[in-house]
């Protein structure tokens, strides 16, 4: 099939890339030139296991293809995807400028009948004003064509991106038209073997699936780290807690991870999104606020422990291992590792970090600071440094020489913000060991 796709960021990018692979003629289309051309250069600008791979073999198939050119992606296509950002306004409710700049193109520039299909994050009822967008964009011109509007929300995990592309769990359509869902099913087919993952509902429940799934995700982790906060107080251990709930497949192991509060591109936006949604609404979100008020206080966690531990923080050395808002990416976004940063250094704190693959993003949001060193491995960030703070879960941090550690430190103390270390291991090296919601510190 002959598919377009407005927006190369992960979402567009990861699926245009997908639906070559298995064949489609893809056309990538962006307003950023700079972007187009370092894609045509084969090269990808964003940190995603398997990505580049993909881009390459399907460029050089001439499956791929990528361009500033509006006109050039529309002519022709059979299927036009909106995966373009929806960044949230002051407000907290998405910005849908983008999406809606698209969809006006879309109407300017069409020539024969299409399915335009939504995969941004959008609010419920945008597929509405994305249709009358095109409606009047024709008749501006005085042209009447046919299409068809669904929305067809993506799930993918930021560093499992392309995995969850090509084996997605579920594939949800919104349609309303049985010639939009035949068409999304035939591209989807290799994508939907041995069992059928694809579910059909209306456009306004498929769009209002998307923001539902992201905070039930955002719900479970705010969930823990409550539960983390009382475990710490009454002496008992989160990290019992979980596997002992875990098991219980009602509730189950994923996403009950307590840490340093969920960042990203997703969860922080999407809870105050549908929050936004729901008020404007007349319906009052009162889980929803309370989601995002135990993940805000989560955010500051890390460095009430370095302050409890050390009293006045000013011209202390903090080594700070992860940056990135989870491992397996280079995406700084919300990262909870911005919070503990721009409070060690109102604090008056040096920052020693080192993460695998974020440092080039954390200088271009921060740029040369004196109180930031961007160390070039785990063990050079603890040269000078008063404390360790885990932030990221990076594989390379899980099985450190705590020995080296507790030599290296000037003051023998590790706060593991995603409990990722064996507490007894790390004080058998005569370090404090603090994590989260794992009972009093020792
Ligand atoms: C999230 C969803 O998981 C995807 O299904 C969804 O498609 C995507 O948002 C999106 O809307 O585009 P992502 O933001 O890439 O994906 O990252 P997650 O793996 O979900 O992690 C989000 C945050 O939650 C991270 O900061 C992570 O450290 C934190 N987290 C996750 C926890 O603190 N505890 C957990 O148990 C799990």
């Amino acid at each position: 099939m002959r598919v377009t796709i407005f927006g190369t960021g992960y979402v567009g990018l990861v699926t245009g890339a997908c639906l070559a692979e298995v064949g489609n003629e893809v056309t990538c289309v962006d307003v950023d030139a700079g972007k187009i051309a370092r894609l045509e250069a084969g090269e990808v600008p964003i940190f995603e296991p398997g990505l580049e791979v993909l881009v390459r073999d399907n460029r050089a198939a001439g499956r791929l293809r990528f361009t500033t050119s509006a006109a050039a992606g529309i002519a022709g296509a059979q299927l036009i995807f909106i995966a373009v950002g929806t960044p949230p306004d002051e407000d907290g409710s998405a910005d849908l400028s983008h999406v809606l700049a698209v969809a006006h193109t879309i109407g300017a520039e069409l020539a024969e009948p299409v399915v335009v299909v939504n995969k941004s994050t959008v609010p419920v009822g945008t597929a509405d004003r994305v249709r009358a967008t095109i409606t009047a964009a024709l008749a501006e011109r005085g042209a009447a064509i046919a299409f068809d509007v669904a929305s067809n929300p993506e799930f993918l995990k930021e560093g499992d991106a392309v995995k969850d592309c090509m084996r997605p769990d579920r594939i949800i359509i919104g349609s309303d038209s049985a010639q939009a869902v035949a068409r999304l099913r035939a591209l989807y087919a290799p994508f939907n073997r041995n069992h059928d993952r694809i579910v059909v509902m209306d456009v306004r429940s498929a769009e209002l699936t998307k923001y539902a799934a992201n905070a039930m995700l955002a719900t479970k982790i705010s969930f823990m780290n409550e539960i983390a906060a009382i475990a710490e107080q009454v002496g008992a251990d989160v990290e019992q807690v979980r596997l002992g709930i875990g098991s219980d497949p009602r509730i189950g192991y994923h996403f009950i991870y307590p840490g340093a509060g969920y960042g990203g591109s997703c969860f922080p936006k999407d809870v105050k999104a549908l929050e936004h949604t729901a008020r404007s609404h007349g319906a009052e979100p009162r889980l929803l606020a309370a989601v995002e008020a135990v993940n805000a206080a989560q955010k500051q966690r890390l460095f009430a422990l370095l302050q409890q531990h050390l009293g006045d923080l000013a011209g202390r050395t903090i080594a700070v291992w992860g940056l990135a808002f989870k491992p397996n990416t280079d995406d700084m976004r919300e990262a909870p590792s911005r919070t503990l940063l721009e409070r060690l250094w109102s604090a008056g704190a040096r920052v020693n970090a080192y993460d695998p693959e974020a440092a080039h993003e954390v200088r271009r949001l921060y740029g040369e600071r004196s109180d930031l060193a961007l160390c070039p491995d785990a063990y050079a960030a603890l040269d000078g440094a008063d404390a360790l703070v885990v932030v990221t879960e990076w594989k390379a941090f899980r099985s450190p020489d705590f020995e080296r550690i507790r030599r290296t430190l000037r003051t023998s103390v590790v706060v593991d913000g995603r409990n990722i270390f064996d507490p007894a291991a790390v004080e058998a090296a005569g370090l404090a060991y603090y994590g989260i919601g794992r009972g009093r510190s020792v």
